[in-house]
């Protein structure tokens, strides 16, 4: 198992690398419920910023920002291969957005989470507010932390 960390690059909306993220997320987060992302309007992808993680070259982890507003900008898109999963690639991949969403000049961070790891992020310092919402079939809750 590779213990090194991924190399991150900006994705830009429509291009191949963003079609390979999109293929990532609908793995992981709608194939599962036997739904397909491309069904769906991903237009807000375009206002997004979006980063993949590379190990040789090949992608194995993503994650987006979605500015909000001056203040806060919402964290998305969190996914690590599951090979990978299990290292501090997750870890990682939150200080590395969250590094970039403060330079940008925000200083406040939500995140809708699926409750299944509400204590990955708890453990990064994000705190739960407002009710469990069902969200494609999966409980989810919302989660902030100020940065
Ligand atoms: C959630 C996810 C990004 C975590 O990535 P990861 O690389 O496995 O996490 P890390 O190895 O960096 O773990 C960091 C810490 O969080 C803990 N952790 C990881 N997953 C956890 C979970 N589901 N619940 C509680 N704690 C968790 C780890 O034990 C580790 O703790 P430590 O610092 O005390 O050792 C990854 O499991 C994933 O991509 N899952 C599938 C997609 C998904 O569900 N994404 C989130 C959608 S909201």
């Amino acid at each position: 198992m590779k213990k090194e960390m991924p190399e991150m690059r900006k994705v830009e909306y429509g291009s191949q690398e963003y079609e390979e993220i999109m293929d990532l997320r609908n793995e992981y987060f709608r194939k599962p419920q036997g739904m397909d992302i491309r069904n769906e309007d991903n237009s807000i992808d375009e206002k997004s910023v979006m980063y993949g993680g590379y190990l040789d070259g090949k992608l194995m982890s993503c994650i987006f920002y979605l500015p909000k507003d001056v203040n806060t900008a919402q964290v998305k898109a969190v996914i690590v291969d599951e090979k990978y999963q299990g290292i501090g690639a997750g870890k990682y991949l939150m200080d590395f957005i969250e590094e970039k969403i403060k330079s940008e000049g925000f200083n406040h961070i939500i995140l809708h989470g699926r409750t299944k790891v509400e204590g990955f992020y708890e453990k990064l310092g994000y705190k739960s507010y407002g009710e469990v919402d069902i969200y494609n079939t999966i409980p989810h809750i919302w989660m902030e932390k100020d940065i």
